[in-house]
């Protein structure tokens, strides 16, 4: 359990909270690019971390991520004309850049000029384009870190695949889950159509495995431990800061095929949530690009569109098919005999619960001051305490709680051994998970 000042400080993300201090330290992924096709097109109105933004292509092909509202009266620049490098407020005609500079103010007569135009300006966030993402970093500018050398990053774009949707939940139930080993055993089971996936259908077998943390430099690596057949399988799940993930998603060291999750929270009570796939020796084939997107996992079945949020703020984004408003679409007799929830995929599963546990005080955010936690929850005991004291460290001592970029190059990996003992393993398979380190990536 937590008290509640601690959960307080760990979910809390607008500008001068503990963990919005934090996540104001890393590159985070604000949108596809895909969403921004054009130069002078359509911008998208996105909340991250408790603000109100818009994302917009400029007419050199540059993206632009910078406050919502116009500087003069607070117009919404969502519909303004997107024209000549910059996006000009439908009201009286004021004009922004890509970094947020008022670049014309034609009604402020006399007293316009360039002292007026740079105090007119909005916040303007720095960006880059990287493995189909537009990146955001929303910190100070003297602190800006390297981008994470994931090694999606370092891959041809037609080996990648990106997506995301909106959570409707507090981002750490989302980043809890994640690295909850134990659920899948029973979450995610399936009584008949298993299908291919060898991990799910070993960690079916065994709902209580012995859960083993590794502190590393970019987080941990959480190895889980069942026994099957008197051998030791490891599923071990790597944890980067802040909240970022690589889960395995085959068995085995033949490394080809890979993925992982990124949480950003759109406010304290929603997140969004990227997802990766990709394969390290080939492009997805339109079989694999058919499979990610049947929403049998990550994504979800989702659909682009608009959606209001409880304080009025409207984003776009992809919203999940199954979701809150329709019980994520449970099949009662389909729980009796095909799975475990009567629910269709892997993530809408995981939302089912994750969107509506037990509040206290804090909106979308469980009470944990009341839960029981066990052995099997070491992961999630390790991340709260991680995320606490690199915020904590960085507001007391101002210490850097971003780790060095290429440390990001790592592999997931779910493997037999005859180890039982995770330093062990780790010894014996540490070379497997490390990935080569790149420079630079695709676009
Ligand atoms: S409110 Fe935008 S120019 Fe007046
Ligand atoms: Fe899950």
């Amino acid at each position: 359990m937590l008290s509640i000042k601690d959960n307080e400080e760990l979910t809390r993300v607008g500008p001068g909270t503990l963990m919005g201090d934090l996540f104001r330290r890393f590159w985070l992924p604000a949108l596809l690019s895909r969403e921004l096709p054009e130069s002078d097109g359509v911008p998208v109105r996105l909340r991250i971390l408790g603000e109100d933004l818009i994302a917009f292509r400029n007419s050199s092909g540059s993206v632009g991520i910078i406050g919502a509202y116009c500087s003069h009266r607070r117009a919404p620049l969502f519909f303004g004309r997107n024209e000549e490098e910059g996006i000009r407020c439908p009201y009286h005609g004021w004009k922004f850049g890509v970094d947020g500079k008022c670049m014309e103010a034609p009604n402020a007569g006399e007293r316009d000029g360039e002292g007026l135009r740079s105090r007119l300006s909005i916040s303007g966030y720095p960006t880059r384009e990287q493995g189909g993402l537009v990146w955001v970093y929303m910190g100070p500018p003297e602190s800006t870190p390297d981008m994470p050398s994931f090694e999606w990053l370092g891959l041809p774009s037609e080996h990648v695949h990106v997506s995301r949707w909106l959570q409707r939940s507090n981002f750490m139930q989302g980043v809890e889950g994640e690295i909850d080993s134990s659920h899948i055993s029973f979450l995610h089971k399936e009584y008949a159509d298993v299908g291919n996936n060898k991990s799910v259908r070993i960690a079916s077998a065994d709902g209580a495995p012995h859960v083993a943390i590794k502190e590393t430099p970019y987080g941990f690596m959480s190895g889980a431990r069942r026994s099957l057949d008197n051998r030791h399988y490891w599923r071990v799940t790597h944890w980067l800061l802040p909240t970022y993930s690589a889960v395995p998603r085959s068995t085995g060291t033949n490394f080809t095929v890979g993925g992982g999750r990124i949480w950003v929270p759109v406010d304290d009570d929603n997140v969004t949530t990227f997802a990766v796939s990709y394969r390290v020796d080939a492009s997805l084939s339109s079989r694999e690009l058919g499979l990610i997107e049947s929403g049998k996992g990550f994504p979800p079945r989702a659909t682009r569109t608009t959606v209001t949020l409880a304080g009025g703020q409207r984003i776009d984004t992809f919203l999940p098919d199954a979701n809150i408003d329709n019980d994520y679409l449970v099949d009662r007799n389909h729980q009796k005999f095909m799975n475990f929830t009567g629910i269709w995929g892997a993530n809408e599963q995981d939302r089912s619960l994750q969107e509506s546990m037990q509040r206290g005080a804090l909106g979308q955010t469980v009470d944990r001051s009341i839960e029981h936690l066990v052995a099997a929850d070491a992961a999630i005991v390790a991340a709260r305490r991680r995320l606490l004291k690199v915020a904590r460290d960085l507001r007391a001592e101002s210490i850097s709680p971003v780790p060095p970029g290429d440390t990001y190059a790592v592999r997931a990996l779910s493997e037999f051994s005859e180890y039982d003992d995770f330093n062990s393993f780790v010894s014996q398979f540490g070379q497997v998970m490390r990935a080569p380190v790149h420079n630079g990536g695709n676009q």
